[in-house]
């Protein structure tokens, strides 16, 4: 959740760890810090909030340094104020340290260290560790660190620095993603490849139990046990303007806008027209071993989340194979029953949610395949599944999802497509799947061009305080979907409902206050949809309507339409949520909202 940076080199350090942290800035912003490394020793300087302010508490300080770490946290453990924020240093400020994860025996440390004689200042589990690296310090700072986090339960990764070992960056990593940027003369450490990409593409993830020492000219990298490893150099292949805002106001409204590139990338080289049947490798899975699958079981959170369960409606009907949709965070802890033939996907924009790689973990210790549909590569999750498929959406920093979304579910109707086409789909019918998938993109394009009359709409209901969003079938969940979005970057309560479910309950909330958007598709539930929608009517709801191109007749039944073209049913969700991302877009500007950085949330959750 929080953002780490380090660097050390010859070239002044400040401004490149201030860039790295804006760049991380989506993981976490509540409060931010920086630990120099000066001719008089570790400066440390913190505040409260964006990173905004340190820049303007640093301005009149241009520490002449090479050597520093930064921070931009997601708090968990005491409220975001200056005196929580990180780096935090021992007691001498000699020892500085920043940290994301959770360290959960912080209260039998704590213990420990207070009747050792050391003062506790903060509410921060992450305090304990700079103590408990001071305390095991006898003049190697790696062995400080390895010794301490001896003594750790938790997650962490962990980048520290001392004023007696100027030019060393410690940086150690157990359930938190940490890698290291590799320069010319100069080293970087971060949270994820964004803070670096300026610099250098030459990248070496840490593993967890890991401990890197890092210098201007080397790195080492060991175990916790001591034992040497020998890196692993990778390329990162995401480039500079990929990750700015390229003329948008916001990078929401820049990935809403980048979905028919996003998706094109999705198809890419995986669609095999003549016998109708998508190429899916990366899978690792012959054509038998297809064929035996007895359950397939996603796990996800959030958005993934709704993409999985769009998966579900594709698979089952395209393939007739059960498919279970779980949140992670359940998973892990309800005892799944899991066959030898079942297949568990993790589906995962940024590759490093904690509850879903728990899942995982958990899934793969039982004895089944794992597969991951994962954005981010080289991500653990993508390091550590069987196999599986990367979504090739690209760098994605709005907290929103809506582009990896969109290439989720694109991946997810190609699975499907490949599991009918090996049990009961005709190549006829793969074929149409395919065809239809191939023009996609051209029909995002072409519904991103009513951006200008979903903000009207939008004008008309952006101060209202509840919104519903019906939706049926393999629509359903893209009325979650549709509802997450608003929620999220406008504060504004939204439900998502299986459109038939609103009279066994949300009905009670309907009145001319309450904006209802229905997902109306010319699709088998088209009539039971409409008679929803004359639920709502009769009680005075507003009803905005997603509807097929061609359909007059509900123009006169609602108070807005918006058309989306007509495609292969399976495929629908692809073009539904499009306008429902514009109109959360839109709505939350106009409340002037932090559209990329909504209140409480972070991009990546690497928390329980
Ligand atoms: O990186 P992941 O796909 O694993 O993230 C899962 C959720 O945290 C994420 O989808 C979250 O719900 C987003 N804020 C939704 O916009």
């Amino acid at each position: 959740m929080c953002g780490i940076v380090g660097y050390v080199g010859s070239r002044r350090a400040q401004p490149i760890l201030l860039k790295g942290l804006k760049r991380l800035e989506y993981r976490g912003y509540d409060s931010a810090g920086i630990a120099m490394f000066t001719d008089s020793g570790l400066m440390v300087t913190k505040c409260a909030g964006k990173i905004s302010c340190l820049e303007q508490l640093l301005t009149g300080d241009p520490a002449d340094s090479t050597h520093g770490i930064a921070h931009t946290r997601w708090a968990t453990h005491g409220e975001p104020t200056e005196l929580n924020a990180h780096p935090h240093a021992d007691e001498k400020g000699e020892i500085a340290l920043v940290h994301n994860g959770i360290i959960e025996n912080y209260r039998t440390l704590k213990e420990f260290l207070l009747q050792k004689g050391y003062h506790i200042r903060t509410e921060t589990d992450t305090e304990m560790l700079v103590h408990l690296i001071r305390f095991n310090y006898k003049g190697c700072l790696t062995e400080a660190v390895r010794n301490a986090l001896a003594q750790v339960d938790g997650t962490y990764g962990i980048a520290v620095m001392s004023s007696m070992h100027p030019g060393v960056v410690v940086a150690a990593r157990m359930g938190s993603p940490l890698v290291i940027g590799l320069g010319d003369g100069e080293h970087l450490v971060a949270s994820d490849v964004s803070a670096m990409l300026e610099h250098t593409n030459k990248v070496v993830y840490l593993e967890d139990g890991e401990i890197a020492t890092v210098t201007a000219d080397d790195y080492r990298i060991t175990t916790i046990q001591n034992v040497q490893i020998t890196p692993q150099i990778e390329e990162v292949t995401w480039t500079l303007d990929q990750i700015e805002k390229g003329g948008y106001d916001h990078f929401m409204l820049k990935e809403i806008h980048e979905q028919p590139t996003t998706l094109r990338n999705a198809i890419r080289g995986r669609l095999n027209f003549e016998e109708g049947i998508p190429r899916l490798n990366g899978l690792n899975l012959q054509y038998d071993q297809l064929r035996k699958i007895q359950k397939v079981i996603f796990t996800a959170c959030g958005t993934s989340w709704h993409a999985g369960l769009i998966g579900k409606y594709m698979i089952e009907e395209l393939a007739r194979v059960a498919v279970d949709v779980e949140y992670a965070s359940e998973f892990r802890y309800r005892s799944p029953i899991l066959g030898k033939n079942d297949i568990f996907f993790a589906i995962s924009q940024s590759g490093e949610t904690t509850d879903t790689l728990a899942a995982m973990r958990e899934a793969k210790q039982r004895g089944v395949t794992v597969l991951g549909i994962v954005n981010v590569v080289g991500s653990t999750m993508a390091r550590e599944t069987d196999g599986g498929v990367y979504i090739h959406a690209g760098p994605e920093i709005g907290v929103a999802s809506t582009k990896a979304f969109t290439s989720q579910v694109m991946v997810l109707s190609l699975i499907a497509g490949l599991l009918g086409r090996m049990r009961q789909l005709s190549p006829q019918a793969g074929q149409e799947l395919i065809e239809a998938m191939q023009k996609i993109p051209d029909q995002v394009e072409k519904i991103l061009k009513s951006s200008d009359q979903v903000k009207k709409i939008a004008e008309q209901y952006y101060r209202a305080n509840n919104f519903l969003y019906l939706g049926r079938g393999i629509n359903y969940p893209v009325a979650l979907e549709g509802a997450l979005k608003l929620k999220e970057i406008s504060y504004i309560h939204a439900e998502g409902y299986p459109a038939a479910e609103m009279k066994h309950g949300p009905i009670a909330l309907i009145d001319e206050n309450m904006p209802v958007v229905v997902i109306a598709l010319k699709d088998p539930v088209y009539d039971k949809v409409m008679s929803n929608i004359a639920e709502v009517k009769a009680r005075n709801g507003n009803v905005i309507a997603i509807a097929t191109e061609g359909d007059t007749e509900i123009a006169e039944r609602v108070n807005h339409v918006i058309y989306i073209p007509e495609t292969n049913r399976f495929l629908t969700p692809l073009l539904s949520i499009i306008p429902l991302q514009l109109m959360a877009y839109h709505i939350a500007v106009m409340r002037e909202c932090h559209v990329d950085q909504p209140r409480n949330l972070a991009k990546s959750v690497t928390v329980e």
